[in-house]
């Protein structure tokens, strides 16, 4: 465990947020946990890769980081009802493993199910909090159990996937455990035979005509990411910064009177899902740059930092944001990304 006072959170979080926290503890070793009673019981905040985090203020608290990675293969197969083995592996990754070597991990393993989730910056651990997704995977499609602690009674947890109650940028770690566990492992059950998913149009689209390989698909869905989000090392920002709003049928009709070309969703629950860049983009926020913060030009969900932004001149920005599309549309966006 390494403990530092004062620190500065610049190099910790891609938004680039100049700011400090009270301390800083970097958690090499899952075990260390347990012996932390006292430190959960004061202000502190679990930063992952930070990547979905804006901070707007000097942190009175504790931020706890961990540092611990490594990728386990756990089990090879499972046997199924008919006796015979099936095809899955599970591995067992450490929080604090980066999840780009996890995909790198997949492509090396022939291990198929992440391969369209690469790209997404963060560590394993934030992976299941958020259910991370993107081009028509969600992480819960492989995640086979959550492990950790309860951070008030220093308890071990191990969570089924069901158990997580797993949503859009959704899960039980954004509500009832929200700030009550610190995981330390995720499970995933991935298929070491190929198995793609292709229904996002633009992926399909661009692998039209050939046979998907792991390495086409996670190449393709780089240049498909590279194409429309900034690279987190050149422009500050943390991907998306609004969840896509959920919408009722009768608000979507009179919605698309309006707006007949309003790309929209089925949630499978009645719902209808907006896509929020283009609400933003139609409230003519896109390319907008109001100092050193503004509205990416190629992905309207997504703010940026181009250089020395302030925290108030982001807030200034998404708050604008959420009203101007609050007048336009009467639907009220939510940040997808932590405000602390
Ligand atoms: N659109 C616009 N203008 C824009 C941006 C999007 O009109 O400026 C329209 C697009 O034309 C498209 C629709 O909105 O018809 C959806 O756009 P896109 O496929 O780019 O996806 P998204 O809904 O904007 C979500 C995720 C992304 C993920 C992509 C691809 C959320 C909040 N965001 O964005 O996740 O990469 O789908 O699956 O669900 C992230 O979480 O950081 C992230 C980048």
């Amino acid at each position: 465990m390494n403990v530092a006072t004062d620190f500065p959170l610049r190099e910790y979080n891609t938004f680039g947020m100049d700011v400090t926290c009270a301390r800083f503890v970097q958690i090499d070793s899952a075990d260390e946990i347990p012996k932390m009673a006292d430190l959960f019981d004061t202000p502190h905040y679990i930063l992952g890769g930070g990547s979905n985090t804006l901070f707007t203020d000097y942190y009175n608290g504790t931020i706890l980081h961990p540092a611990f990675g490594g990728i386990e293969m756990a089990s090879q197969s499972t046997p199924t009802s008919e006796g015979t083995s099936s095809s899955s592996v599970l591995l067992r990754v450490a929080a604090g493993e980066p999840w780009e070597n996890l995909t790198n991990y997949c492509r090396e393993h022939s291990l198929y199910g992440l391969e369209n989730l690469t790209g997404i910056p963060g560590l394993v651990g934030s992976a299941p909090v958020q259910n991370i997704g993107a081009y028509g995977v969600e992480v819960k499609d492989c995640i086979e159990k959550v492990e950790g602690y309860y951070t008030d009674t220093m308890q071990p947890f191990c969570l089924t996937s069901d158990d997580c109650h797993f949503g859009y940028r959704d899960s039980i770690f954004k509500h009832e455990l929200k700030g009550r566990c610190f995981i330390t492992h995720v499970w995933f059950r991935l298929s070491p035979q190929p198995r793609f998913t292709l229904t996002y149009k633009a992926l399909a689209q661009a692998l039209e005509g050939r046979e998907p390989t792991l390495d086409s698909v996670a190449e393709t869905v780089l240049a498909i990411r590279n194409s429309k989000l900034p690279d987190i090392t050149q422009i500050g920002c943390a991907g998306s910064f609004f969840k896509n709003p959920v919408v009722d049928q009768a608000q979507h009709a009179a919605l698309l009177n309006r707006f007949p070309d309003l790309v929209a969703y089925p949630t499978g629950d009645g719902m209808m899902k907006l896509a929020a860049g283009q609400l933003i983009e139609k409230a003519g926020w896109k390319g907008r740059r109001e100092g050193d913060a503004g509205i990416y030009p190629k992905q309207a969900l997504v703010i940026v930092n181009y250089g020395n932004a302030k925290p108030e001149e982001i807030c200034n920005v998404y708050r604008q944001v959420i009203a101007d599309v609050k007048d336009l549309f009467q639907v009220t966006l939510t940040p997808e990304v932590n405000i602390i």
